[in-house]
Formats: structure tokens, sequence, C-alpha cells
């Protein structure tokens, strides 16, 4: 059983469900939730208005930012897609329970239609690239990958509490 006292982390591609997976586990577990892209939009208006004004590197420190106080909640945190990508930020999270959200993109594009990912402008074909070039920095952080192309989203929530065994 992992340490109660530790952070849930959701790592993942882009719409694979880590804010709508991480809400209803940390409902099922009566934690609290934190989502690092809301709390960059919190503290510096949207991702879209930071990443044409000020640059991907300042959203990037946002981020971090973002991901140490997620992270010192004992709580389930939801990720963006690249918080976790950098030494620092994989740093933050040695110390938390990781949980990759992987799939295999069958869904992808209805989930993508959904919010405006400056990183998407060719749409999948971006989001097919990026994650190929993250999957393999994803899957060695991870303590626990999660396959959510198979099965619906309650079945998602029993696996991590199986697999969590709480
Ligand atoms: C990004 C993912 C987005 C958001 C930003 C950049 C990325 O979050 O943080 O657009 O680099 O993968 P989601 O993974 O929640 O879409």
């Amino acid at each position: 059983m992992p340490d109660q006292h530790r952070a849930i982390v959701l790592i993942g591609p882009m719409g694979v469900g880590k804010t709508t997976v991480g809400k209803k586990l940390a409902r099922a577990l009566n934690l609290p939730f934190t989502d690092t892209d809301a709390l960059v939009v919190e503290e510096h208006g949207s991702i879209e208005k930071i990443f044409a004004d000020l640059g991907e590197a300042k959203f990037r420190e946002f981020e971090l930012i973002a991901l140490q106080k997620a992270c010192a909640n004992s709580g389930v945190v939801a990720t963006g897609g690249g918080a976790v990508l950098s030494a620092e930020a994989q740093k933050v999270i040695e110390n938390c329970t990781v949980i990759y959200l992987s799939t295999d993109g069958r869904h992808i594009t209805s989930r993508l239609s959904h919010g405006n990912r400056p990183l998407l402008k060719n749409g999948v074909e971006d989001w097919k690239r990026i994650y190929e070039s993250r999957k393999p920095i994803y899957s060695s952080i991870a303590d626990y990958e999660i396959n959510t192309s198979t099965q619906p989203l309650a079945a998602t929530i029993s696996e991590i509490r199986e697999r969590l065994g709480i």
C-alpha cells in the first residue's frame, strides 16, 4: 500500500483524461484534487495567452511552481502533458506515487476538440509526434502504467485503486 501522505500524480499525454480521472479518483478517495494547468491559469491567465505573450519556456517555469505547490499536498494531482519532462520537475515528484495514463490514441481526436492547446496547431499529427517523443520519459518515471484506451473511466479508477491497494 502506498504511503497515504504522498501525492498521487497523474502523468501522460494531452487529452488522455488526467483531469477527469484525477477528479473522480480524488472524490472516491476523499482526497484534495489539484490540477497544475488550473493553478497556472489561476495565477497567470490562459495557457494560450502565456504561450503567445511570454513563450513556452516561461510557461514551463510557471508550471514547475504549480507542480511544487500541488505536490506539497497529500492529494491527487493532474499534470499538464509536459509538466514532468524536466529534471527539476522529476525531482519534485520523486517521492510521489506516479501513475502514467497511457493510450493507443483511438479516442484522442474527439478528446482534443475541447480546449485550445498551443502545441497542437496541426491537431492530431502534432499530438502523435509529441506523444511518441515523450513516451519513454513517461514510462521511465512512472510507478504504474494504466492503459486507458481499452476501458471506460470507471474501470480506470478501479484499476488505479486496485494497483495502489487503496
Ligand atoms: C501541454 C499540455 C497541456 C498544457 C499545455 C502544454 C503539453 O495540458 O499544459 O497546453 O506540453 O503537453 P494537458 O495535458 O492537460 O492537455
